[in-house]
């Protein structure tokens, strides 16, 4: 059976991006896969928390896994360090990886920034965490955004590499499944930067618990250009905001963005916002509803996870077990 792993970071508020972009997708996932879902609170670490909000956000992000529709019978859901294996795996990788594959990551030179010494060991091992994440269950498959590519590409060459020095094809090589078009939501300040949970402006994202009033205010403050929309995708070309706001309806409509634009050609924003807002809150209305309504009820949340680290932890130990056996650590 192939098996998913996939993971979001319990920082800051979910927003647009995502849900359109990793979870919406996940939903629809659980019926052909056998799928993991984590919550990678080892890797928030990776950046200062507060550890109350932490605390907050990993339940939030459980919420909303579970409002937006992932079944937590059908799926495994569950936070990062409550399964050990993840950071035991992860030295034992991080063994097998070259400084030199580690120093080429894109993120870690982003996240680090000018001072490069005082950025910590974990930012610069994040991605041997995440190898770890996806290699302690064999899964196959990976759905991440555009911008995690290159760190399942490590995921791969550090099983690659653990393979090869102990010659047993022991780990599969990870296939990354790249999220389309879609799955690009930009900031609704500037359609030419990601919509991010780190933006300092609360405008530039929808978030998921934003009621009907907020994401109606954000929509009809979004940036837009002058002209009435075009008739087809072509024609949204140098127009990053409109092209950003029809893939929006796009996606929340289930409908490819020829279509959304053949629905809206001509129109002015102002009217093709209404519609947005109108589908925006339809769509995402009941989620923020639901998230609301388990992160009142704790015990559901903290039930789910635990049952959901009970599971993930008993495939964990099984394979970690042989990992043990393969490198010759002596087994308890
Ligand atoms: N690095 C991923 C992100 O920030 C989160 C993540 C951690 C992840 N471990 C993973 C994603 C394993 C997929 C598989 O989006």
């Amino acid at each position: 059976m192939n098996r998913i792993f996939s993971g979001i970071q319990p920082t800051g508020n979910l927003h647009l991006g995502n849900y359109l972009g990793a979870i919406r997708n996940w939903v629809a996932m659980q019926r052909d896969y056998d799928c993991i879902f984590c919550i990678v609170d080892l890797h928030a670490l990776t950046q200062p928390q507060v550890p109350a909000e932490l605390l907050a956000s990993t339940r939030e992000v459980t919420a909303a896994y579970i409002a937006a529709g992932i079944d937590p019978e059908r799926c495994i859901i569950f936070n990062q360090s409550a399964v050990p294996g993840h950071a035991e795996l992860s030295w034992i990788l991080g063994c097998h990886a070259p400084l030199g594959w580690l120093n080429r990551m894109t993120q870690f030179k982003e996240k680090a920034g000018k001072q490069r010494d005082n950025a910590v060991l974990g930012l610069f091992a994040y991605p041997v965490l995440m190898a770890a994440d996806i290699l302690l269950y064999k899964a196959t498959h990976v759905p991440v955004g555009e911008d995690q590519k290159q760190h399942l590409e490590l995921a791969r060459d550090i099983a690659g590499a653990f393979n090869r020095h102990y010659g047993h094809d022991y780990f599969p090589l990870p296939e990354p499944q790249i999220l389309g078009v879609a799955a690009r939501v930009m900031s609704l300040r500037d359609g030419t930067r990601k919509m991010s949970k780190s933006d300092p402006s609360e405008q530039s994202r929808i978030n998921l618990t934003d009621d009907a009033d907020a994401i109606a205010t954000k929509i009809r403050r979004a940036k837009t250009d002058p002209h009435p929309l075009p008739d087809t995708p072509e024609g949204l070309a140098g127009r990053p905001e409109a092209e950003n706001l029809i893939g929006i309806y796009a996606a929340l409509a289930g409908m490819n963005e020829a279509d959304a634009c053949r629905r809206f050609q001509g129109a002015l924003f102002s009217d093709f916002k209404g519609a947005l807002v109108d589908l925006a809150v339809a769509v995402l209305g009941p989620i923020g509803a639901e998230m609301r309504r388990l992160t009142s009820e704790l015990g559901y949340i903290d039930a789910i996870l635990r049952r959901g680290a009970e599971r993930a932890g008993a495939i964990a130990g099984v394979h970690l077990d042989e990992v043990r056996g393969i490198v010759g650590l002596l087994r308890p």
